[in-house]
């Protein structure tokens, strides 16, 4: 089914509404918590709040690609998910299999572009197996780029990237005074991809839970109250909206950006003057 052909008229304007406020993120990242508690305050097991949370993730990707994201990240699975209850854990594994299995044709049809990110050698074979067809059946997709991260932690990335460098250093490929802020960004595993814009985290949470370390240093930042099962595409372009009334200034004044701005439109004018003169002759 395609997404875009299958809106409602309500959908459509909606999006229009974030689309004219001029700014929607090209990476969008998401911590998608509070399925436990959603399960819980229902008296289900947790893993129902799991099983409920997939369905806010097949709307909020529909809705991401709609609207014209580029990178979407889900945070589905930390390291340190692993120390969750055995149970808990085979369940989430078992229903990223289910996702991975059912929604394949749909996204591959609708042009999403699916990446992983994480140490997935420590995902069940199964799992393993179909993200990598996933990711191949995708690789030409020139859609939405959705990035999974699955046994992804951030400090792990960073850790990991070190020793890369250290061993480069060690082989002599690179001397340490060439280590700056782009070659650290190349090696880590979002390497190529722009760093989020915004990070929405649901549930009412006030931390980062050792996602992006390193790529959220400029990011905004939205929390809502929101568990996830509940997180739906109506919150999402309110998240958005949000978002398109902030003001980032990159560590600038708000008077340096403005300044910025009164240039770049100068410059864009005159260029299009000098277009306009070159085709007159
Ligand atoms: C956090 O809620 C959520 C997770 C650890 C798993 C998120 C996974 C899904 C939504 C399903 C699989 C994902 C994809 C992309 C198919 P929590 O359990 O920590 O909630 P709590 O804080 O209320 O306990």
């Amino acid at each position: 089914m395609s997404w875009i052909e299958n809106q409602s008229d309500e959908d459509k304007k909606m999006q229009q509404n974030v689309k004219e406020l001029g700014k929607v993120p090209k990476h969008l990242a998401i911590i998608m918590d509070g399925n436990g508690r959603w399960a819980q305050n229902k008296s289900m097991p947790r893993v129902a709040g799991h099983k409920f949370g997939i369905e806010s993730v097949r709307e909020i990707v529909r809705a991401s690609s709609n609207i014209g994201i580029q990178y979407l990240t889900l945070y589905a699975f930390s390291i340190e998910n692993w120390n969750r209850p055995q149970i808990e854990v085979k369940g989430l594994m078992s229903l990223l299999e289910i996702y991975l299995k059912k929604e394949i044709d749909e996204l591959n049809l609708n042009n999403v572009k699916i990446t992983t990110i994480g140490k997935t050698s420590s995902l069940p074979h199964k799992v393993q197996t179909l993200l990598y067809k996933a990711i191949d059946k995708t690789k030409d997709n020139e859609g939405m780029n959705l990035v999974l991260a699955l046994s992804y932690s951030g400090r792990w990335d960073i850790m990991r990237t070190v020793q890369m460098i250290a061993l480069d250093v060690r082989r002599g490929k690179i001397s340490p005074e060439d280590i700056n802020e782009d070659y650290f960004t190349s090696q880590l595993q979002t390497a190529g991809m722009p760093d989020p814009d915004l990070m929405i985290r649901t549930s009412g949470e006030n931390r980062i839970s050792n996602f992006y370390l390193w790529e959220l240093a400029y990011s905004e930042i939205y929390i809502t109250e929101k568990l996830w099962p509940e997180f739906k595409k109506a919150d999402l372009y309110e998240a958005l909206s949000d978002f398109a009334n902030r003001e980032r200034r990159f560590g600038k004044t708000s008077a340096q950006l403005f300044n910025e701005e009164q240039t770049n439109e100068i410059q864009k004018t005159s260029y299009l003057q000098r277009v306009l003169d070159a085709i007159k002759k």
